[in-house]
């Protein structure tokens, strides 16, 4: 569908009309892991930028998350009627069933059609491809699609390799049957996959293949496993042919692009992407500092942190790019709507020094960064 073609009998477009996010209050800093993990906040730092995540209490789980910012989402677009709710994950609170009709029941949207996504942190995207299919075929006149997950229940916490890279979290928007013409309407995509590289991110147990074998699963298998340095490459390179593949669809050039939104696995990806492209660094939204990589939920909880900064603004263009397991990655376009600026994502302030990349120029932070409440506000050992 192209907007500037859209002609009279166009079917509607998805248009941004509601935006939130919301991350657990449980912070662990790169100091906390240190505690317990032979690593330190300089590796940490240098090799992703982040430098806490947020990770939920004992017994909390994703659908908890992603009520949360769906009920703030909901609020921000002034609506308690949606007809479809979509949830975006890698941590469903079950195998069976899905988490989105227990999301949706819980924010009084019974009978709404939900269901989940699973393109683990390609999720968010792979929604908002869903959720334009779902209104221009007049199944839906508005949609809720959430991003959350809760990494910090597969990941190994003695791994320290995963252990430092993810957090918990959960972003949502609400979405409208619209024109595809007006600011806010999603358009242009990029969706792909290459599954001979499935070995590259998996939870080997749990699924129909380990349940079938006799003997119980290792502990290894249980957990989240990531061959690293093989996925940051593919992460570079995929997420940079798919930015370019849907701006050659648009017939946007690099330069009307005013943000990047890319998928928050570590900075230096990121950045990587961003120079790969030709595009400066500056127009980076990144968040991944604050909060880890936050699976589905990293580009919604990046859109809310800008926008809660009022760092878009009507009219800015923006593009949204991920890559995730399966090998699965998407990338699509929108030009930012008029929208009230979302609520914090946190309970509390975030650290003075968190912000958009245009604020540093590069991985260094500033070491005389004044020390944050949630630097001693660990409330559990995790
Ligand atoms: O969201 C889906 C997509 N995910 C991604 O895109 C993530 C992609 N990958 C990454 O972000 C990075 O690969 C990691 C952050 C996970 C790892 O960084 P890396 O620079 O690729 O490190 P590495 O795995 O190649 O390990 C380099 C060295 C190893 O030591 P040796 O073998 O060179 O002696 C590791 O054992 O760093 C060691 N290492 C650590 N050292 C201190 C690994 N983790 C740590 C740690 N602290 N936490």
């Amino acid at each position: 569908m192209s907007p500037s073609a859209a002609g009279p009998c166009a079917p509607p477009a998805a248009v941004l009309c509601g935006l939130a996010g919301w991350v657990p209050s449980r912070v662990v800093t790169n100091e906390h892991l240190a505690r317990r993990l032979d690593t330190d906040d300089a590796w940490i730092r240098t090799r992703t930028g982040i430098r806490r995540r947020h990770v939920v209490d004992p017994g909390q789980s994703t659908s908890d998350l992603a009520v949360e910012a769906g009920r703030r989402a909901l609020a921000a677009a002034a609506t308690d009627r949606v007809d479809a709710v979509v949830v975006a994950t890698t941590t469903p609170d079950h195998s069976c069933p899905a988490t989105a009709p227990a999301v949706a029941a819980r924010l009084g949207l019974t009978g709404a059609a939900a269901f989940d996504i699973s393109a683990v942190c390609t999720g968010f995207v792979y929604g908002l491809a869903s959720a334009t299919g779902l209104i221009a075929a007049g199944v839906a006149e508005r949609v809720l699609l959430i991003g959350a997950d809760t990494y910090s229940t597969i990941v190994d916490p003695l791994d320290r390799a995963n252990a430092i890279v993810f957090g918990d979290g959960a972003g949502a928007v609400v979405l409208r049957a619209g024109h595809p013409d007006e600011p806010g309407a999603v358009g242009h995509f990029d969706l792909g996959s290459d599954g001979a590289h499935e070995d590259l991110i998996t939870v080997a147990a749990g699924g129909s293949r380990q349940r079938s074998r006799p003997g119980e699963p290792s502990r290894q298998d249980r957990h989240f496993a990531m061959r690293g340095r093989e996925v940051y490459r593919h992460a570079v390179t995929r997420m940079a042919a798919s930015a370019r593949a849907t701006l050659s669809r648009a017939g946007w050039k690099i330069d009307d692009v005013d943000h990047f939104v890319p998928h928050q696995a570590n900075l230096r990806i990121l950045y990587s992407v961003a120079d790969e492209l030709g595009l400066p660094r500056e127009r980076c939204v990144t968040h991944v500092e604050s909060v880890g990589n936050t699976g589905a939920a990293s580009i919604p909880l990046a859109l809310a942190y800008a926008a809660a900064r009022q760092a878009l603004r009507p009219g800015d263009r923006l593009l949204l790019t991920a890559f995730g397991g399966g090998l699965t990655w998407g990338s699509c376009l929108l030009t930012w709507p008029t929208l009230p600026a979302p609520a914090h994502l946190y309970d509390q302030p975030p650290h003075p020094h968190d912000g958009l990349a245009r604020h540093h120029d590069g991985l260094a932070r500033p070491h005389d960064a004044p020390a944050h409440p949630y630097d001693q506000g660990e409330r559990t050992t995790s």
